[in-house]
Formats: C-alpha cells, structure tokens, sequence
C-alpha cells in the first residue's frame, strides 16, 4: 500500500483507536424511577384540575379474551390511572365477542364525557380487526396515538397524541443528553406503535434518523454510526455489543421472555446488555428501562387529551 494511502486508513481507524484509550463506564438509565417522579407530577396536575376546573380526567381501558401479559397489563394501567386520581373504566370483554360489539363499545365511550382516553388493548383476537378498532376511535381521545390522524399529525409537525413508549423514550434521552439537536439516531424495528413514531419524535428534535429493520444491509454497521441506538425488534439480544459506537446512547424497547436453565424464564431486551458493558454510555435495562414509562406517558397523553377536550391545553 503507498504511503498516502496507509496514511488515510490510519486516519479512518483513529475514532476506533481513540476510544480504545478511555475505559467506558456504561450507566444504566434509571426508568423505573423517572416514571415515578412523572406519575407525582401528573398526579399533583390532576388534583389542581379537579379544584380548579372540576375535571376528573378519565381512561376507559378495554380488553378482549383472556392473553395473560395483557391481563397484567390492563391491570397495571387500572391501578396506577387510580393513583394518579383519575377515573378508571374496565371492560373485559369475552375472548369470542363479535367486532361489532367492540365496535358499538368504542362508540359508546366516544359519547360518553366522563371518557377522555379509550385504550383498546392489543392484540385482538382473529375476529376482529384491529385497523377497524383504531379508526373507530375518536382521535381526540386516542391516548395510544394509533389513529391514523394522530400518525398523520406527528408526521407533519402538529399537536398529537403520541404513542406511549416512543414518547417514553424521547422523556428519557432529553432528560440525560439534554438537546438531541444533530445526534445521529438508528431506529431498529418499523412498526406502527415504536419504531415509525419514535422516528418521527427524534427527527422532531433535530436528529439525524434512520430507520433499520430486518431487510437492511449491514445492520450492525448501520448500528455501529448510532449516537443514539433504539431497539425495537421483538427479538431477545439481538443488537450485540460490537453493534454499538462506544460512548453511544442506547434504548432498549425489548420485552423478551426466554426460558432459563433452571425451567424458569427471565426478561430480556432486544439488546445483550452484558455485552453492552463497557461500550455503550448509557442504556435502559429491562426490566426498568423504557417499560416503566409506557403507562405513565398513557397517564400524561389522558391528562393532554381531558385538558384539550375542555379548551384547557
Ligand atoms: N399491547 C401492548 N402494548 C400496548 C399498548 O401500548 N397499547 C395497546 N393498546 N395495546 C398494547
């Protein structure tokens, strides 16, 4: 090889040769906690609305069939809507209940005033189409922000309701990076609940975005030129440590549940965290990461939406 041009290989590799000097302490972000003191917030807001205004923001939340990690869900989002103070409404509906009874449910809770937000809890079973659900939904009251006019208005830059996990994760990056302004951002995972809208919240704040997903050339190359690394796949440690830039942030959106030696299971991410170690600079643990923050962001988008629906936001 000439001079010239070891010269420049030598210049390519110096990011690399540069980290390789600093030991890399990897801090854990502290979602569980976050979430908490978010929850207090909202709390302190909603009875400074019930006595100043008289309103009760209210979360209709409604569940089909009998899936158990939707049984735990829709039990934690009931619990902690109470303690926040707000007006929680529960419908267990039977696993075999026709779509139009769904149907006729989402537009009784789209008259009723006393429902700010409705949250239909997915998945659905077969008989029922999801898409129908959603759209059925009044958009004002959409505290998932699945509607396609509330995708529709986070992609042109408007006031929307925006779904709870993304909207978590964007909490969580401004809280400990501050601005996000010309960071480059790697979404990993396309769909309608994370992956699009996280995309569109970090371009929101100024990132540089792409979005990766199974069909991308060199996923971990794409990975490795993250500032910011979002995992949303749905696949257990997926992302591996040397699929990180060292110092990066990374959010891991995985709730992976996978058997351990002993026939019991344990929660994973879509990260190897073990292997993150080390490399990246911050990350979301899981459980206690971004999970958290999936139902108090569902409680801050009823507060938005019982505020806009009375000319109070
Ligand atoms: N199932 C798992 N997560 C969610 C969520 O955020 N919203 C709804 N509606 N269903 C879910």
């Amino acid at each position: 090889m000439p001079n010239s041009e070891r010269s420049r290989a030598a210049q390519r590799r110096a990011p690399d040769d540069f980290w390789g000097c600093f030991v890399i302490e990897t801090k854990p972000i502290d979602g569980k906690a976050f979430a908490a003191g978010l929850r207090a917030r909202i709390a302190e807001e909603v009875a400074g609305l019930k006595a100043s205004a008289g309103l009760t923001p209210g979360l209709a939340v409604v569940l089909v069939g009998e899936d158990p990690a939707s049984q735990v869900y829709v039990r934690n989002k009931a619990a902690q809507t109470a303690e926040a103070g707000m007006a929680s409404f529960e419908y267990k509906l039977a696993a075999d209940t026709p779509e139009a009874d769904v149907l006729a449910l989402v537009a009784k809770l789209n008259a009723d005033p006393a429902v700010h937000g409705i949250l239909v809890q997915l998945p659905l079973p077969a008989q029922i189409d999801a898409n129908k659900v959603i759209a059925a939904i009044d958009p004002a009251k959409d505290v998932d922000g699945f509607h396609v006019v509330n995708a529709g208005r986070l992609a042109v830059g408007l006031d929307a309701l925006v779904p709870c996990t993304p909207l978590g994760c964007i909490m969580l990056l401004k809280h400990h990076l501050g601005s996000l302004a010309g960071l480059k951002a790697v979404v990993v995972g396309r769909s309608n609940i994370v992956g699009k809208p996280a995309a569109q919240l970090l371009l929101k704040e100024d990132c540089t975005v792409t979005v990766a997903h199974s069909r991308t050339r060199d996923l971990p190359g794409e990975c490795r030129t993250a500032d910011i690394l979002v995992a949303a796949v749905g696949r257990p440690e997926m992302v591996r440590g040397d699929w990180i830039k060292p110092g990066a942030t990374v959010i891991d959106v995985g709730i992976n549940r996978v058997p351990k030696d002993d026939g019991k299971t344990r929660l994973v991410g879509d990260v190897a965290y073990a292997e993150a170690q080390g490399i990246a600079g911050l990350i979301t643990p899981v459980p206690g990461g971004v999970g958290p923050m999936t139902i108090a962001c569902l409680l801050q988008n009823t507060l938005t939406a019982a505020k806009r629906q009375k000319g109070l936001a």
